[in-house]
């Protein structure tokens, strides 16, 4: 009989205490997807999520979750922010992503990781420039954790080089 084989991924984080631990600029990007967050259109789940990404040139952009009453209408803050980022600098390489995310019905102390879908979104940007996106991510308040790469919130993922 063939002996299965077993195998593990490990991927790294870096977990900060709260936002004060953070560099100057990681401060300053999440203190713009905080901002962003109450942009956020979440009126049928009053879960509001904040991305802000800056650019290579040092630009910042943000976007936020928008729903519909159609409900899988609606958009997450990430995949808003990198789509958004994508069709108006199309050739800036984007370095980092800050997300936060606020809930009207419980106070979120624990980070809070983008969705499955905007893991493949963002992956794909990530494969585009050939270049690592580093991801911070946070609840409303509390710890934060930081990935260096998309890659690391998306292991063995689905990409164009099986197309
Ligand atoms: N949401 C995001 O914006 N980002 C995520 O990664 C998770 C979920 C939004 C979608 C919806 O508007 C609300 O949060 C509740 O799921």
């Amino acid at each position: 009989m063939q002996k299965v084989k077993k195998q593990k991924i490990e991927i790294a984080l870096e977990v900060f205490e709260s936002i004060s631990e953070l560099p100057k600029n990681i401060q300053e990007l999440m203190n713009k997807a905080q901002h962003a967050r109450e942009n956020a259109y979440a009126p049928y789940s009053h879960f509001k999520v904040g991305a802000a990404i800056r650019l290579a040139s040092g630009e910042i952009t943000v976007g936020s979750n928008q729903e519909n009453a159609a409900y899988p209408s609606g958009l997450c803050a990430e995949r808003v922010a990198i789509f958004h980022t994508g069709a108006t600098h199309p050739n800036q390489k984007i370095e980092v992503m800050a997300i936060s995310a606020k809930s009207s019905t419980q106070k979120l102390l624990e980070p809070i990781g983008p969705c499955g879908a905007c893991r493949q979104a963002m992956a794909e940007y990530e494969q585009k420039q050939k270049e690592p996106i580093a991801v911070y991510f946070m609840g409303e308040a509390g710890k934060i954790v930081k990935v260096a790469s998309v890659m690391d919130l998306l292991p063995l993922g689905f990409d164009a080089k099986f197309l």
